[in-house]
C-alpha cells in the first residue's frame, strides 16, 4: 500500500464505504448472464405517473438554472398535505442526507449514538464520519428491543436513530413503543424516527406526527419520496419535527442538494396522489403474496412491514445469495443473518419465488 495523501481523518480512514445494491448490470457480468433482474436496493418497480415524468421533463429544460435552495414551495406543500406548520418541515438530498444533516449538528467526536442493529447500513457510516460512537442493541427475533434502546443511554448520547419499518428485517415499532422510549430518556437525547418505508406499513402502529411530535420537541421523523412515490433517483427526502431543530439542521444543508428536478417532481406527486396509491396497494399485494408463498414452504420471515422481505437464511446466506444471482436474481445478502429481497413487479416476484425454490429450502 503507498502513503496516503494528505492527513485523512483518522475516523475516515476507518470507515468502510456505503455499499449499494448490486446492480443488474453488474451481476450479468460477473456471472456471464442475461436478464438479470435487481431486487437489491428496495426500489419502486413502477416508473413515475405521467404528470410526474411530465413535471420532471419540464424541470430539466430549465436546468442550466439551480433550484431553490429552500424549496419552499414544497415545504409548505407537504406542511399543508402533512397538517402541520412549514417551519416544521425541512426537505433533504434523499432523508438520508437528512441524516448526515442531523449526525453534522448534533455529533461531536466522542458523543453515542445509540441504534438497534441490523439496521440501516447508512447509520455506522454516518456516525463514525463524525468521529462519534456507534452504541448498537441487539435484535430480539428480528424486532428491536425497545427496553435495551433505554438501557444503552449514558452521558454521552446525543442521538437514537430507530428505523421503522426497519431495513433489512421489514419489522415496525409502534409509536405506543416509540413513546414509552421518549417518556424515558432525557429529553436533550434527539430521536430520529426514520419512516422512509412509512407508506408500506399497518397503519394501526401509529403516526409519530400526531401521537408523539406535539408532547415532545427532541424527536425528528424523516420520511422520503424516494420508496412508495417511486422517485429514488431524484433524491427528495423530508424531515417533520420542532422548527429549532429545523433551523439548526438547516445549516448543513450541501447548497442545492435539494435538486430542482426532484422538487418538481415531488410536487407533482403530491398532486397526483390519486394515482400513486394504486400502485402502493398493488406493491402490498405482491407482498403478501411472496409472504404467503414462503411461508407455505416453509420459511419463516418475520413480519414484513415494508416493501421486502427478510428471509433468515444464517449461515446459508452468502451461498443462497450466489445461487439466486447466478441464476439472474439479485438480493442483498446480510451475511450470516439473512437475505432481503425487495417487492418487484409480478413477474419479478414469481421468477424470485420460483428460482429460490430450486435453489434453497428452509
Ligand atoms: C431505513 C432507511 N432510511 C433511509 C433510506 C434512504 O432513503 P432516501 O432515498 O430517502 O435517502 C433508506 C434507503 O434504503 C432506508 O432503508
Amino acid at each position: 500500500m503507498g502513503m496516503a495523501i494528505g492527513r485523512v481523518r483518522p475516523s475516515i480512514e476507518a470507515l468502510a464505504a456505503y455499499r449499494p445494491g448490486k446492480g443488474a448490470a453488474q451481476a450479468e457480468q460477473e456471472h456471464g448472464i442475461t436478464n438479470a433482474i435487481k431486487l437489491a436496493s428496495n426500489e419502486n418497480p413502477y416508473a413515475p405517473v405521467p404528470a410526474v415524468a411530465a413535471a420532471i421533463a419540464d424541470a430539466a429544460s430549465q436546468a442550466n438554472r439551480y433550484g431553490d435552495h429552500r424549496a419552499v414551495e414544497l415545504r409548505s406543500a407537504l406542511a399543508d398535505w402533512i397538517g402541520v406548520e412549514s417551519e416544521r418541515i425541512t426537505v433533504g438530498c434523499g432523508s438520508v442526507g437528512l441524516l448526515q444533516q442531523l449526525c453534522l449538528t448534533y455529533l461531536d467526536p466522542g458523543d453515542e449514538a445509540i441504534y438497534p442493529w441490523l439496521s440501516f447500513e447508512a447509520y455506522p457510516v454516518c456516525v463514525k464520519m463524525m468521529g462519534a460512537t456507534p452504541v448498537t442493541t441487539p435484535l430480539v427475533d428480528h424486532r428491536f428491543d425497545m427496553a435495551a434502546v433505554a438501557d444503552a443511554v449514558t452521558d454521552r448520547t446525543k442521538l437514537v436513530l430507530l428505523a421503522t419499518p426497519n431495513n433489512p428485517t421489514g419489522t415496525a415499532v409502534s409509536t405506543d413503543e416509540i413513546g414509552t422510549l421518549l417518556e424515558t430518556i432525557p429529553d436533550d437525547i434527539v430521536v430520529l424516527v426514520d419512516e422512509a418505508y412509512r407508506e408500506f406499513a399497518d397503519p394501526g402502529l401509529g403516526d409519530p406526527v400526531t401521537d408523539l411530535l406535539p408532547r415532545h420537541r427532541n424527536l425528528i421523523i424523516t420520511r422520503t419520496f424516494s420508496k412508495a412515490y417511486g422517485l429514488a433517483g431524484l433524491r427528495i427526502g423530508y424531515a417533520i419535527t420542532d422548527p429549532e431543530i429545523v433551523a439548526e439542521i438547516d445549516k448543513v444543508l450541501l447548497a442545492f442538494a435539494v435538486n430542482s428536478a426532484g422538487q418538481a417532481a415531488a410536487l407533482a406527486a403530491l398532486g397526483a396522489l390519486d394515482d400513486i396509491q394504486p400502485k402502493i396497494e398493488h406493491i402490498l399485494a405482491e407482498r403478501t403474496k411472496v409472504v404467503a408463498a414462503l411461508t407455505s414452504a416453509g420459511w419463516k420471515p418475520p413480519p414484513a412491514e415494508a416493501n421486502f422481505v427478510y428471509l433468515p437464511t444464517g449461515d446459508r446466506t452468502d451461498e443462497i445469495c450466489l445461487a439466486l444471482e447466478r441464476r439472474g436474481v439479485v438480493t442483498r445478502p446480510f451475511s450470516g443473518d439473512g437475505l432481503r429481497i425487495t417487492i418487484g413487479s409480478e413477474a419479478e416476484n414469481t421468477r424470485f419465488l420460483d428460482t429460490l425454490a430450486e435453489v434453497a429450502g428452509p
